[in-house]
């Protein structure tokens, strides 16, 4: 085996399975705890219990006798979410993805673990990391990309950002929970070279990052629930990857006692009935459950618990589970407390909605911003006379329903947004009823207590609004939630006929998507130029001006692929929902990878999104690990380009795809300016999976370009 050097090696295994070595105390602290503590004052610890002050998320009660402090977990990936509390509300994770830049999530991170420290929260439930395999999965927004390593890149900087602030990161949800549609019960039947190709490595680039905490799915892989999944929990995880954090639950995703604690769960979460949680009483269980017929079965179990609490004591009892197994658990758990100076100097300093939080939340929504198209009417001149048409513009869009759901402490509508920024006259009008927030937790907008204005839900007034003026810009919006799938991907209510009808009036329109992926656009050839948002967050009208006038040049880059619903693999009823089995007869054909292999043209590759600026590519030098270019601007104004690298790989013994991302950059240009960029060539994009990595000996093509579809240079290299 040579692990370093990739140009000379016939066929070489990367990575070994290696066998789980128990984890045992390494402080003179938690070994002393764990020679201390009884057996009851370590049950206490590995099953969760109710936040005495009615913040949090998840609760551990601590020891008090030994001094071991009460750890509290709050949610999530998008900002911090305790009940009726605000916090920044940052735009949807595709969104983050979507810039490329991955030091955006390592300082997202940081602020994110700052707010929760700010409440004496030592836990973030994020960052939530599953692929984003078919285009109707209701999370998808909590999601980085269709790729996996982007999603690493992504998953490995929020870990270091939030635990570098002091906050224990918990990756989730692993693994294989890519849709909501029955979540709870669906068993995904996916093979061992797309879990380690596709499904994983984002995981293992979080737990390398050095995660001290990883959340199991509520799904089923391969038949065996994932809070017991004894092959990827023990054998993966804890054995070959070498995690020594610990496992918690999904809440209420734990489903045995003995089965969990031997494959490896060490913390069943919540551990307490649903109306004991803080901050939740039984009559909230109808908001739990929110617009209750948008789901399909997504939501657990509410009394389904204890298996960690009453359920483990027998177990011990009865020798089902041996004593060493419950030391590992408490060790794992004080382990990582210990490691963020939990046990000994409490918790470092955190802060609430600070200047720098919230002008983050809006350079990460104006650079996660994508221009799919554009035929010259962007930017927006300052004196155009604009007419702002859409359902929501009254408010921000801050992000789809579920336990990521935040109320912010300021946010920006986007009719703010746009009348703060223009010189010219901005008229607003609806033009079509307000499309309803889907929420789990009732966050509220300012738009709820108000009476809809019925003379601006016309859409007749839209049209001649939009006649009048120079520009029309049509905001529009999809609904997605935690708990369940996207029927369709048309986008709901009437906004299809108000863009076509608006498109018919208007001497330009700009259509700007605040979507949580792909929609159906079937008035794509009648508008002028289109943009995609995501859910921007706090930041919504103030970062959408930015990018609509010019001052942030739009350099979000597609982490999904953009097509029409006919094309994605979810045509076929097994592969996607499935009934109780879905089967990712994809394989490691996901996201690009599927298009590329089905011969397909999509309308938006993945990696796709213009620039205000051009961009010249030139100089292509290639040598072991990287690949470097060389970029010039040659518009007169600044911009910032995303560079991409993809492997294509020789004939092999197993089939591969056409093409893998293996690394990418971002460069931010003056007018004119030339830079030299270096991309280093993830090692896994030569290598598949079949019992161990290989990279079978031939020519391999690394193409470097601005899109999947995009192909500036294409060299060879050998392997
Ligand atoms: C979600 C998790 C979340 C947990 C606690 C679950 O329903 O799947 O992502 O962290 O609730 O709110």
């Amino acid at each position: 085996m040579c692990l370093g050097s990739w140009g000379r090696c016939s066929t070489i295994n990367i990575r070994e399975p290696v066998m789980r070595d128990i984890v045992t105390p390494d402080s003179e602290r938690v070994s002393d705890l764990i020679a201390d503590l009884t057996r009851d004052e370590k049950l206490a610890l590995v099953s969760g219990g109710v936040d005495p002050d009615e913040i949090a998320t998840g609760y551990l009660p601590g020891i008090e006798r030994v001094g071991v402090p009460p750890l509290r977990f709050v949610d999530g990936p998008l900002g911090i979410r305790v009940p009726d509390e605000q916090a920044t509300t940052f735009p949807a994770s595709t969104g983050l993805a979507a810039t490329f830049d991955p030091e955006l999530a390592r300082r997202q991170g940081r602020a994110l673990a700052r707010e929760a420290l700010a409440r004496e929260i030592g836990v973030v439930l994020g960052p939530a990391l599953n692929l984003i395999r078919v285009p109707h999965c209701g999370r998808n927004f909590e999601y980085y990309a269709e790729d996996p390593i982007l999603t690493g890149a992504f998953a490995a900087a929020a870990v270091e950002g939030i635990q570098d602030a002091g906050a224990i990161a918990t990756p989730k949800h692993f693994v294989a929970n890519n849709q909501e549609t029955n979540r709870v019960g669906v068993t995904a039947q996916v093979s061992e070279r797309a879990l380690r190709e596709c499904y994983l490595p984002g995981f293992h680039d979080a737990v390398d990052a050095g995660a001290g905490a990883v959340m199991t799915a509520y799904n089923r892989v391969n038949g065996s629930y994932m809070s017991e999944q004894a092959h990827l929990l023990g054998d993966v995880l804890k054995g070959e990857w070498g995690f020594d954090g610990f496992v918690l639950s999904d809440w209420y995703g734990t489903e045995s006692t003995v089965g969990a604690a031997t494959a490896g769960l060490d913390l069943e979460m919540p551990g307490v009935p649903f109306w004991e949680l803080s901050g939740v009483d039984m009559d909230s269980l109808t908001e739990f459950g929110g617009d209750l017929e948008a789901f399909q079965g997504g939501l657990p179990d509410p009394s389904q618990y204890d298996y960690f609490g009453d359920g483990l004591t027998e177990a011990l009892d009865d020798r089902d589970v041996p004593p060493a197994t419950l030391d590992e658990m408490v060790t794992r758990i004080l382990g990582q407390m210990d490691r963020f100076g939990m046990l000994s100097d409490g918790f470092d300093e955190g802060a609430l909605d600070t200047e720098a939080h919230r002008s983050l939340a809006s350079e990460i929504a104006a650079r996660g911003t994508v221009l799919l198209e554009n035929d010259g009417v962007l930017p927006l001149a300052d004196d155009a006379d604009v007419a702002l048409l859409g359902p929501n513009v009254h408010e921000a869009t801050l992000g789809g329903g579920g336990s990521s759901e935040t109320e912010p402490f300021v946010e920006t509508t986007t009719v703010e947004g746009i009348s703060n920024r223009a010189d010219g006259n901005v008229t607003v009008c609806q033009g079509v009823p307000r499309i309803p927030n889907l929420s789990l937790f009732g966050v509220p907008t300012p738009d709820d207590e108000q009476d809809q204005d019925d003379s601006a839900v016309d859409l007749e007034s839209a049209v001649a609004t939009a006649a009048d003026a120079d520009v029309a810009v049509v905001v529009l919006r999809d609904r997605a939630t935690e708990g369940a799938d996207r029927e369709d991907l048309s986008l709901p209510g009437d906004q299809d006929q108000l863009v076509e009808a608006v498109a018919d009036a208007a001497a330009n329109t700009v259509v700007v998507l605040q979507t949580s992926g792909p929609v159906e656009m079937p008035w794509r050839e009648e508008i002028e130029a289109l943009v995609e948002t995501w859910y921007p967050g706090q930041a919504d009208g103030s970062a959408l001006a930015a990018v609509l006038y010019g001052d942030s040049d739009p350099s979000g880059r597609l982490p999904v692929t953009f097509a029409p619903e006919s094309e994605y693999l979810t045509a076929d009823e097994s592969a996607f929902p499935g009934d109780t089995e879905v089967h990712y007869e994809e394989g490691v054909f996901v996201g690009y990878r599927y298009f590329d292999s089905e011969g397909l043209d999509p309308t938006y590759p993945f990696g796709h999104g213009h620039s205000y600026a051009d961009f010249a590519y030139r100089d292509i030098e290639l040598d072991e690990g990287a690949v470097r270019v060389t970029i010039e601007n040659t518009a007169s104004r600044q911009g910032r380009e995303v560079v991409q690298a993809y492997v294509c790989p020789p004939d092999c013994t197993v089939p591969r795809p056409e093409r893998e991302l293996a690394g990418f950059a971002a460069v931010e240009l003056e007018a004119g300016e030339s830079r030299t960029v270096s991309l280093d060539l993830d090692r896994r994009a030569f290598a598949y999976y079949d019992e161990g990595w290989t990279v079978e000996p031939g020519e391999y093509g690394i193409e470097v370009g601005r899109s999947a579809r995009d192909i500036r240079f294409a060299e060879s290299t050998k392997r």
